[in-house]
Order: structure tokens, then C-alpha cells, then sequence
């Protein structure tokens, strides 16, 4: 085999170890956040306790968990300049993407943050929280101003989820709308090397700070192949329903073999680690779909057509839905707007990333791999 073909076979790193962690364990058949298994956490766990497990690194006590709650409520407010600037982008700025809105409002938060520059473990779990706690208002502002309203104020009464629908819409959630962000918040909130969470592990490890490392996860987690799926996967769905609806000879499997024949992947699907099926992704379906037969019943459609691209995604390509593919439909029934969907995501995810740069500076060695030289051989400038 040639260097340039061993150099193709891992590409992207497939398959391979680059390190370990304490925080979470993936594998063909599980999804472990220190030590509980991913649908045992959904079933009997709240988000922040999760969050608790993923920060603090174990299970809160009772007085524990009082304690966590009662300070991320007391920190949800941003600052008022992070406030002001991110709901007047909305206005300066309409076509900005949300999850470049709310890279900017992390950063800016940093400039106001006491322990920015303060690596210790301590400076860096009162920072972690901080950004938890704060993340709903930011992505709130950003809707709100776009539909040309004043940003609520966060809710110290309600949980976070119920807060963070409560920063989107200035309305008070119902219980199953907040059971059913909470659920997935949780599932989104942590899965090892992924990414975002890689490439925040690389900017703490050349001992730069937790805001920056967190504002390269989020411009990691952006991308369609990543946290960008579960938007674009819900466009997809829409693409199809339109085209089917519109051609009425048009069925959902032609659509889908046009799709292949020009190569195209169907956003949702496939995933580099679950090869036989993501666990999250049967979690949220059922959960989105009890939503809709309780609260929205037109929007059973969405699940129908998504049981039957599944099907036929599974019969063609044997390839199974990730989580992203039931979080498009189960976000659109509750009517949240589809290009806050990945910076929902980051409200979840800042809870993975932030443990693992804070595992990255308590055990530290700058990340620095090789690469193969492929390029042209040694010539003399002179020549
Ligand atoms: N649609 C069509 N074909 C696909 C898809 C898909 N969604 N996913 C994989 N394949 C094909 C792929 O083209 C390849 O075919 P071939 O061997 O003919 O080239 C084969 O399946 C194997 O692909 P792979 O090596 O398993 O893919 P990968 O590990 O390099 O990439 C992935 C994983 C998730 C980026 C990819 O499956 C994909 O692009 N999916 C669509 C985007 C998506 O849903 N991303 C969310 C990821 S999970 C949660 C998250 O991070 O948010």
C-alpha cells in the first residue's frame, strides 16, 4: 500500500485513539456520561443534574444539587452589553447566522468575565457555569430581536429548560414542552472526542482560556456534518414534503434515489462511531412524537414522513438516523424557529465541552500531531 493510500484510510481520524478521558465513553452499543448509560439518564435524570455529573464529576447529593440550581439561576442574566449587542445584530445584521450571533455574545461575555484569563480549576468551573447559565438568554435576545421584540428577562422560577423556552418565546412552557427540551438537552449534552469538543481540547491545550476554547467548539459545532445537522436535516424533510406534495407522482423513494444518484447525504444519517443506530436517536423520536400526539397534532406528519425516509434509508443504504434526525422534527412541533436549533445544541453541549477543557488544562500537553508530507519533492529556489 502507498503512503498516499494509508494516508487516505484515516482520514478524518477514523477509528483511531487520541487520547483518554475521564468524562464520557462511547462505543457501538452505549453512550456512558461518567458512568451512567445515556437512556438510564434520560429516563430518571433533570439537566442539571446531568450538568452537575459532567462538571463537577459525580452524581450530586440532595444539598448538592440545591446548591448548583440555585447558583445557575442566580447567573442566567448576561451582561447587559452581551444583551444589547447580540439583539441588535438582529436588526443591524438580519442574515447573520444564530450560531455566529452566539459566538460573538460568548465572546463578549468573556470580556466581562472576572476569570477570564484564570486557568485554575476553580476560575474554570465558576466560568463554566456561568456560560450554562446565561446561554438561553443569548440565543433568546438573538430571536426575539429578529422578530422585531424586546428580550424577556431570564426566569429564576423555572428550570433551565423551561427558562430557555421561555428566553426563545415570552411564553410560559407547559410541562411536556419542558420535559421534552429537557430530555434533549440531556442526550445533546456530552460524547467524547467529537469535534467540537476535539477542537476545544486543542485551543485549552496551548493554555489559552475556556471562552476561546469554547468559541472554536462553536464554530466546529456549526457545520452540517456536525451539530449543523439537526437544522439542516429538518430543511431536508421540508424539501421532501414540498417536492412529494407538489409532484404528486413524485414518491418519497424516488426523491431519495435522486438524492443518491447525485450523491448527495442525507442529513441526519449515518455516524462515524454508531454503526448499527445512534440510542439517543429512538429516545428523542419518542419523545418528539409524544409531544405531537399531545400537543400539536398536525405535526404528526413530520414523524410519518421521518418513519418512512428511516425505512427506506435502511432497506437502500443500511444506514440508521442520528440523534439530529429526530431533534429536526420534535423542535419543529414545538414551533422553536429552525435556525435556533444548533445553538439550542451549544445551550446543551457547553456542558460536555467545558469538562473536557477543564480535564484538557488539569493534565495538560499541547495537542500537536504529525502530518504525512504528500507535496512536491525538495527543489532549489535558484533553479
Ligand atoms: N447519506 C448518504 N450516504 C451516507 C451518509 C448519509 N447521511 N452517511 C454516510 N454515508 C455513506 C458515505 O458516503 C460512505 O459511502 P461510500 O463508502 O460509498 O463513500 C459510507 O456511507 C460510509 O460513510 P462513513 O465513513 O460512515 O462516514 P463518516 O464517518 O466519514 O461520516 C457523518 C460520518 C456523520 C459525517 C456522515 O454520516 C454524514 O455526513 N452524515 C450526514 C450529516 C449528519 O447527520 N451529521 C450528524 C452527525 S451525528 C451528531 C452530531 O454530531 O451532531
Amino acid at each position: 500500500m502507498s503512503s498516499i493510500q494509508k494516508a487516505a484510510d484515516t482520514r478524518g481520524l477514523a477509528g483511531q485513539t487520541i487520547g483518554d478521558t475521564k468524562v464520557c465513553s462511547v462505543n457501538q452499543t452505549q453512550l456512558i456520561y461518567r458512568g451512567y448509560e445515556i437512556a438510564d439518564l434520560a429516563a430518571n435524570a433533570t439537566f442539571e443534574e446531568v450538568s452537575f455529573l459532567l462538571l463537577e464529576g459525580h452524581k450530586p447529593s440532595t444539598d448538592e444539587l440545591a446548591r448548583f440550581e440555585a447558583e445557575l439561576r442566580d447567573m442566567r442574566e448576561p451582561h447587559p452589553e452581551v444583551i444589547k449587542v447580540i439583539h441588535g445584530l438582529a436588526r443591524s445584521a438580519p442574515n447573520a447566522h444564530p450560531m455566529n450571533v452566539l459566538r460573538t455574545g460568548i465572546s463578549l461575555a468573556s470580556h466581562h468575565d472576572p476569570d477570564c484569563e484564570d486557568n485554575s480549576a476553580e476560575a474554570e468551573l465558576r466560568k463554566s457555569k456561568r456560560l450554562l447559565a446565561s446561554i438561553p438568554a443569548m440565543i433568546g435576545a438573538h430571536q426575539r430581536g429578529l422578530e422585531g421584540k424586546d428580550p424577556v428577562s431570564a426566569d429564576p422560577s423555572m428550570s433551565h429548560a423551561a427558562n430557555l423556552l421561555w428566553c426563545l418565546s415570552g411564553e410560559t412552557p407547559g410541562e411536556i414542552a419542558t420535559k421534552v427540551m429537557d430530555v434533549s438537552l440531556i442526550l445533546y449534552a456530552e460524547h467524547d472526542f467529537n469535534a467540537s469538543t476535539f477542537t476545544g481540547r486543542v485551543i485549552a491545550s496551548t493554555n489559552s482560556d475556556l471562552h476561546s476554547a469554547v468559541c472554536g467548539a462553536v464554530g466546529a459545532l456549526k457545520g452540517n456534518l456536525h451539530g449543523g445537522a439537526n437544522e439542516a436535516a429538518m430543511d431536508m424533510l421540508r424539501d421532501i414534503m414540498d417536492d412529494t406534495t407538489q409532484d404528486s407522482d413524485l414518491t418519497v423513494g424516488a426523491w431519495m434515489t435522486r438524492a443518491f444518484e447525485e450523491k448527495r447525504k442525507l442529513m441526519g444519517f449515518g455516524h462515524r462511531v454508531y454503526k448499527n443506530g445512534d440510542h439517543r436517536a429512538g429516545i428523542l423520536r419518542d419523545w418528539g412524537l409524544r409531544y405531537a400526539n399531545e400537543e400539536n397534532a398536525s405535526a404528526k406528519k413530520w414523524f410519518d414522513l421521518g418513519d418512512e425516509v428511516q425505512q427506506i434509508m435502511f432497506e437502500q443504504k443500511n444506514i440508521h438516523p442520528n440523534v439530529d434526525f429526530p431533534c429536526g422534527m420534535t423542535y419543529y412541533s414545538m414551533g422553536i424557529p429552525v435556525p435556533q436549533y444548533t445553538p439550542i445544541f451549544v445551550a446543551s453541549r457547553i456542558t460536555g465541552w467545558c469538562a473536557h477543557i477543564m480535564e484538557q488544562h488539569a493534565n495538560n500537553r499541547i495537542i500537536r500531531p504529525l502530518a504525512e508530507y504528500t507535496g512536491p519533492e525538495l527543489s532549489n529556489w535558484n533553479d
